[in-house]
């Protein structure tokens, strides 16, 4: 049985079919599917498998409890990206660093190699997309070119095996990227499933076995995954993205996932004309220009992981022409929008129905949490209502559908960084006020929306005197 037969590969989400198909079965996606040799490929193994089966090896079973070390890490020294990474890059792991082309992944890594080969650390920079002149003029701009960091431009997985097993064992290798490389064993072209996976796999191993920290650099589609080999991403020990807003200047670090390290953290930089700059006090790049003239904007008490980070978001409300109204949403759940607006109408009469709604969240920052929900109604009842909010209050607290405000975790914290930038009053979730207690803040409790909308309403109108 054993007839050479070639598969059909989902180059989008790895799966697996019998014949070509415009559209994959799997994940909906068209066009993805690509014929690809059979060996190799998910599911394959290496060559010769299925020949001659040996017998297993026995392996020794070891209870949970024994000696367990830290994972000893390699510490850049840029603060923005040790937090991010959980501490520093483990030894012996591989990383996966995803964004879309252009958002300064090169960039990023560069600086991190340079960082680390000052610390007196070996770092080894392979770059598969451009030629060392390039890399070379990229680290004179960065300031890097006078480290030790040496640099391969190579593309054949087994050439950087080779090559870095010639010498001494390096700690960190930086392989940009991983969509660029290819191994002899594969049959298919660079860039693959099939290719890229197995290129990981090798990568990974070498990591495992040699004890190096290994990142890979993965290019991200427009969807938002690291595109095609998702498979990539199970591998490794851990995924962090780079993003960024087009037009701005700051760049987030996210970690998506982290064998070694909390999941929810980030990193934030600013790109300059020389590289990367770590911005330490995110939330002075997201608060925007206040003014408590301009009704429409409210700042939110938000967090990313262990850090609070206060930011501005802005609505505009107006009467639409439409017979569907707009809703429109710049860094936030477009599901969310229409919940808030929903039990704004409601529970508020406040209506919104004849009106676009368009909301922004300054500076190209992008919210997950639903604690911002308190202060996306705050700035939508303040646009409708021509009332500008006060510009030394913050907002937080999450809305439910029976139009109850529910108090969120880490109000202290909020409170504590809305303190320290100059804010003067909260508004917030009733429960959430005993930690504002050790607080000068003047603390307004909201129990639910309509109070809320009350407590806008009843405020004194401010004029353009
Ligand atoms: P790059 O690191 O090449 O992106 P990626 O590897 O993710 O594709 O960054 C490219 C962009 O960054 C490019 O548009 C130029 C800009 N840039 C700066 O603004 N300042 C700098 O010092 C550098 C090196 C790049
Ligand atoms: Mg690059």
């Amino acid at each position: 049985m054993a007839k050479a037969k070639a598969t059909f590969i989902c180059q989008n989400c790895g799966a697996v079919t019998a014949r070509w198909q415009g559209r994959c079965d799997a994940c909906g996606e068209w066009n993805t599917i690509v014929e690809e040799n059979e060996t190799g490929g998910i599911g394959g193994g290496p060559a010769g498998m299925t020949r001659g089966r040996r017998k297993g090896r026995v392996a020794a079973l070891v209870g949970l409890s024994g000696e367990a070390e830290e994972a000893p890490r390699v510490v850049s020294g840029i603060a923005e990206l040790d937090r991010v990474t959980g501490g520093g890059f483990v030894r012996g792991s591989a990383l996966l660093v995803g964004g879309d082309p252009g958002i300064g992944k090169s960039t990023l890594l560069m600086q991190a190699a340079a960082a680390l080969a000052r610390g007196g650390h070996k770092v080894v920079y392979v770059s598969g997309e451009e030629a060392v002149a390039q890399v070379r003029l990229r680290a004179q701009r960065l300031k890097a070119a006078d480290t030790s960091v040496e640099l391969m431009a190579e593309t054949n997985v087994e050439d950087i095996l080779a090559t870095l097993t010639a010498s001494r064992r390096p700690d960190l290798v930086i392989i940009d990227s991983i969509q660029t490389v290819w191994t002899d064993i594969a049959e298919s072209a660079p860039g693959t499933v099939t290719q890229v996976r197995a290129g990981a796999q090798a990568l990974i191993r070498y990591a495992k076995s040699s004890g190096a920290a290994v990142i890979l650099v993965g290019h991200v589609t427009k969807e938002g995954q690291i595109a095609g080999p998702r498979v990539v991403e199970h591998m490794v020990d851990a995924v962090l993205y780079f993003e960024g807003e087009g037009g701005h200047h700051y760049r987030i670090l996210r970690t998506v996932k982290n064998r070694f390290g909390a999941t929810d953290e980030i990193g934030v930089f600013e790109m300059g004309d020389s590289g990367l700059r770590e911005v330490s006090n995110p939330s002075e790049l997201f608060l925007g220009e206040r003014n408590d003239k301009a009704p429409g904007a409210a700042v939110f008490g938000g967090m990313e992981g262990t850090r609070p980070i206060l930011v501005e978001i802005q609505a505009l409300v107006a009467p639409s022409a439409l017979g569907t109204p707009r809703r429109s949403v710049l860094g936030w759940d477009q599901p969310r929008l229409a919940m808030v607006l929903a039990v704004l109408e409601a529970h508020c009469g406040v209506r919104l129905g004849q009106h676009d709604v368009y909301l922004n969240v300054a500076g190209g920052y992008r919210i997950n949490e639903p604690a911002a929900d308190l202060a996306v109604a705050a700035a939508l009842v303040s646009s409708l209502s021509g009332k500008a909010l006060p510009a030394d209050c913050v907002y937080f607290g999450e809305i439910s559908l029976s139009g109850a405000v529910r108090p969120v975790a880490h109000g202290g914290q909020r409170l504590k960084e809305a303190q320290k930038l100059g804010f003067a009053r909260a508004v917030l979730p009733s429960a959430g006020a005993e930690a504002a207690a050790t607080r000068g803040l003047g603390v307004q409790e909201i129990e639910t929306l309509a109070h809320l909308v009350a407590h806008i309403a009843s405020a004194p109108a401010q004029t353009d005197a």
